[in-house]
């Protein structure tokens, strides 16, 4: 008896031991197979981790960068060590990292179908902001681009406009005038875009800048969107150990009381849709409350989408994903511009006399901020420097390549097997002397005359999921910084520190951008 259990045992050993090794085999004919019909060559670059298995020896070094805030430059470095495009190589598991253009517009574009957004974000996104535009893939997010995008292709930005001049005129009200106390003006910026973004969106603003109008409601719903993406950073970091994390229940009562505050809204704009088709003739104002909308908020993005579905969970969604993917960005690039703008008074000057001389009337037109190529070479800069979204990944649908980083002199293209994720590095891109010149690190908005780096230059990402706000960003960006030099004579440096990096969703200052500003006469006055 034992004898046969002995030897059954033994059997099924060598059973499965053999149709490892078959499987094994037939896996490697089949890519080499795939490989050679497409031209695949060995990979130029390898990285080996010292833990063989699953690289731990890796991952704690990037943890102990992430603490110190160099996680991003320490990244960036390995791809400046080993090539633009590499392997790391575990026993368990392949990663490629790339920050090589061609490589880019493969992946986002021309072989867009082979490639989805990695596990790891959708896992740690969607139990917080639901399934979105940002957290979905195929028909599901081509679904969700379909019925967003025609808000954001709308001619008219004068309403918006008008919209971000109130909160700006809030954030002003908050800046020390005396022409010497510093202040944090990133700080400042990510309450004004909380206040635009909640407002442009659902038609109501969190006015996080407005005492007299932010209620405990709106605080309560900032707070537990703050924790919401922190947990899901949280989880995006924990990489393969992700599957064991389980979310607090205090972060559960977070992210319930955060789609409720969304879901009043969307019940608002329902509401209105219901009875405009009841009624089409009446203004339907007078249905909801009116307190709580502002003057002037001509524009609200959950109703136009309303028009469209009265899937009560997807309106809420979207805008939960847009909330997103919207806010923390735009808060960012004009932090660290303004960060390079402080230390650079020549260029501030020059800025500025272009804002002076293009803006026309008291408030600069959508019309005037196209017409101001200096902004827009100071903008591209700052996102060069500061990618406000420096990595991103992707995953392998199926097998699949890269174009290069194969073969001796990394130029033919390399075999990506099903499920390999994708690391791509847009700091290390847009720091790459051979693209850029030998000055990368230092802030030139000059060096934009007649650049056109194409995929080598790719803030917004590109191909069918290129950023689809990025209109509105650029738009809003401008204005606030046009209304900024309008303002302010002079801008100051006053960090007690180097920057470092902030690197949650979005890379910012960890210390915030200390400033000081000398006002205008009439801005001296307020
Ligand atoms: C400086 C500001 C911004 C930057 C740098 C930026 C960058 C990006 C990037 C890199 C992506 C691609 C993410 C990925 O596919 O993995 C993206 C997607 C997206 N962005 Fe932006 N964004 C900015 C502002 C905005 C704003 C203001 C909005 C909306 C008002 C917005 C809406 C979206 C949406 C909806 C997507 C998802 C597109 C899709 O997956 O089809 N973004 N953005
Ligand atoms: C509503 O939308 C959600 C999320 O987008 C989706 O999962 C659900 O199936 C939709 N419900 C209906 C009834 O279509
Ligand atoms: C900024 O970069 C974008 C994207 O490469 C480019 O299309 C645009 O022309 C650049 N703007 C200026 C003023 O150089």
């Amino acid at each position: 008896m034992l004898f046969n259990i002995g030897l059954a045992s033994l059997y099924l050993a060598y059973l499965v031991a053999f149709s490892t090794a078959v499987h094994g085999a037939v896996a490697y004919f089949r890519n080499r197979k795939f490989s050679k019909a497409n031209g695949c060559e060995k990979p130029r670059n390898v990285a080996h981790t010292r833990e063989p298995i699953i690289g731990l020896d890796f991952l704690l070094e990037c943890l102990r960068n992430a603490k110190s805030g160099h996680y991003i430059r320490y990244c960036a470095s390995r791809l400046f060590r080993y090539g633009f495009t590499y392997i790391t190589r575990r026993a368990t598991f392949d990663t490629i990292h790339t920050a090589d253009p061609e490589n880019l517009k493969f992946m986002l574009a021309t072989g867009f179908d082979n490639y989805k957004l990695a596990r790891l974000r959708v896992n740690a996104m969607a139990p917080l902001f639901g399934s979105g535009i940002f957290t979905t893939n195929g028909p599901a997010w081509a679904h969700s681009r379909a019925i967003l995008r025609p808000s954001f292709t709308r001619q008219n930005m004068a309403p918006l406009l008008a919209m971000m001049e109130r909160h700006f005129q809030m954030l002003l009200r908050q800046v020390p005038k005396d022409g010497s106390t510093p202040f944090d003006v990133q700080r400042l910026f990510f309450c004004f875009t909380m206040d635009t973004a909640t407002e442009f969106l659902m038609g109501r603003s969190t006015n996080t800048l407005d005492p007299s109008r932010h209620t405990e409601a709106d605080r309560v719903f900032v707070q537990d969107y703050l924790d919401c993406c922190f947990e899901a950073v949280r989880m995006i970091a924990s990489g393969p150990l992700q599957a064991f994390r389980v979310s607090s229940r205090s972060l559960r009562v977070s992210r319930d009381r955060a789609w409720a505050y969304v879901d009043r809204f969307v019940d608002d704009a329902l509401a209105k849709r219901e009875a405009r088709r009841l009624n089409p003739n009446k203004e339907m104002m007078d249905t909801v409350d009116k307190e709580d909308y502002e003057k002037g908020a001509e524009y609200n993005f959950l109703e136009e989408l309303a028009a469209q579905t009265t899937n009560k969970t997807l309106l809420r969604d979207q805008v939960l994903n847009v909330l997103l993917a919207s806010r923390d960005t735009t808060a960012a690039l004009l932090s660290n511009m303004f960060y390079e703008l402080a230390r650079h008074p020549e260029i501030f000057a020059k800025l500025r006399e272009e804002a002076l001389s293009k803006i026309k009337g008291e408030l600069p037109t959508e019309a005037e901020l196209n017409n101001m190529p200096y902004l827009r070479w100071c903008i591209n800069e700052s996102l060069r420097m500061y990618p406000v979204v420096p990595g991103n990944t992707r995953e392998a649908v199926r097998d699949t390549i890269l174009p290069v980083g194969g073969g001796e002199d990394g130029r033919s293209p390399i075999f990506v097997k099903k499920g390999t994720p994708v690391l791509y590095n847009l700091y290390a891109m847009h720091r790459r002397p051979d693209i850029y010149g030998e000055d990368v690190d230092e802030y030139r908005p000059e060096r934009w005359d007649g650049l056109r780096p194409g995929w080598g230059f790719l803030p917004f990402n590109g191909g069918p999921r290129i950023c689809l706000g990025q209109q509105f960003a650029l738009t809003e960006a401008s204005y606030v910084t046009a209304r900024m030099l309008q303002s302010f004579e002079t801008l100051v440096p006053r960090d007690a520190e180097p920057w470092v990096e902030f690197y949650s969703l979005v890379m910012c200052s960890k210390h915030g951008v200390r400033v000081s500003i000398k006002p205008v006469k009439s801005v001296a006055a307020m």
